[in-house]
């Protein structure tokens, strides 16, 4: 059994995690299905299944709180690591009362979600043990929510997440609400790079806080044996354009407009599209 515990930290911080190019590329075909184990579509945010209003408020919400200095507030708080400690299937367990707003197409319960992700993965990639537990801790993170862990708004755990600290980009989806964001009119923060120097790399960007920051924390900062690979999943699986798995034209032309940020090794990765 792998346990990560959610409490002390266990390692030494500042440790670098290294990116492997090419752990997260592989030139098997993956054919993205349209429909998921429901029957509904993907990321869908036209049309209204009924919760088209509730994810729209949510993003609102998101778009007008992620500060560059909430983030930074959040990080700090969070690297504690003094909520609880417990092993993954308790956790799993208490992710099941949650459901996602910020998701159009799914309001099943949040453990149904992980185990079909590690299920499909297993069944797809067989024999990648890694990539599996991957897929059942992906979410973990949105423990966050729960009165012992914060009690954090939704806005502030689930969601696309995107980069803070420099220009919100247009592919955003319901990028208008980003007008009301504070620092969408400073700036030190709403020009191309924003504080960041052209290509410093992903790893030192700050992107919104929520779930997936959170749960890279925990693994990370508990010594995990997760590969590269893993651990930049955990991070940035709502970063919606860096993931290959994940394909989405509107997201793939944002990613291309971040590239000024990222290394070169990625990207290299993320332009091979
Ligand atoms: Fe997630």
């Amino acid at each position: 059994m792998v346990t990560i515990c959610i409490g002390k930290v266990g390692q030494a911080k500042g440790q670098k995690i290294q990116l492997d190019a090419n752990e997260l590329v592989s030139n098997d075909e993956f054919a993205l299905p349209e429909k998921n184990a429901f029957g509904n579509s993907f990321r869908d945010y036209e049309t209204d299944n009924g919760r088209k209003d509730i994810v729209e408020q949510h993003y609102k919400s998101s778009h007008i709180n992620q500060t560059y200095e909430f983030v930074k507030q959040m990080r700090e708080e969070y690297m504690k690591l003094d909520k609880a400690e417990m092993g993954i299937w308790e956790c799993c367990e208490l992710l099941n009362e949650i459901v996602d707003e910020s998701d159009p197409d799914l309001d099943e319960p949040q453990i149904q979600h992980l185990l079909q992700s590690a299920e499909a993965i297993r069944k797809d990639y067989p024999n990648e043990n890694w990539l599996h537990l991957t897929a059942l801790i992906h979410d973990l993170g949105k423990i966050l929510v729960l009165p012992k862990f914060g009690g954090l708004p939704q806005w502030a755990v689930v969601g696309d997440t995107f980069p803070v600290g420099c220009a919100f980009d247009e592919s955003n989806v319901h990028h208008k609400y980003f007008k009301e964001n504070p620092d969408f009119n400073n700036p030190k923060y709403n020009t191309r790079n924003g504080v960041y120097i052209e290509g410093c790399g992903l790893d030192n960007v700050l992107m919104s806080w929520g779930h997936d920051d959170y749960m890279y924390m925990v693994a990370k900062e508990n010594g995990t044996t997760l590969p590269s690979a893993g651990l930049f999943i955990v991070r940035y699986h709502s970063f919606y354009p860096n993931m290959t798995f994940i394909v989405k034209a509107k997201s793939w032309l944002m990613l291309r407009r971040s590239s000024h940020i990222m290394n070169p090794s990625l990207q290299n990765i993320f332009q091979q599209s």
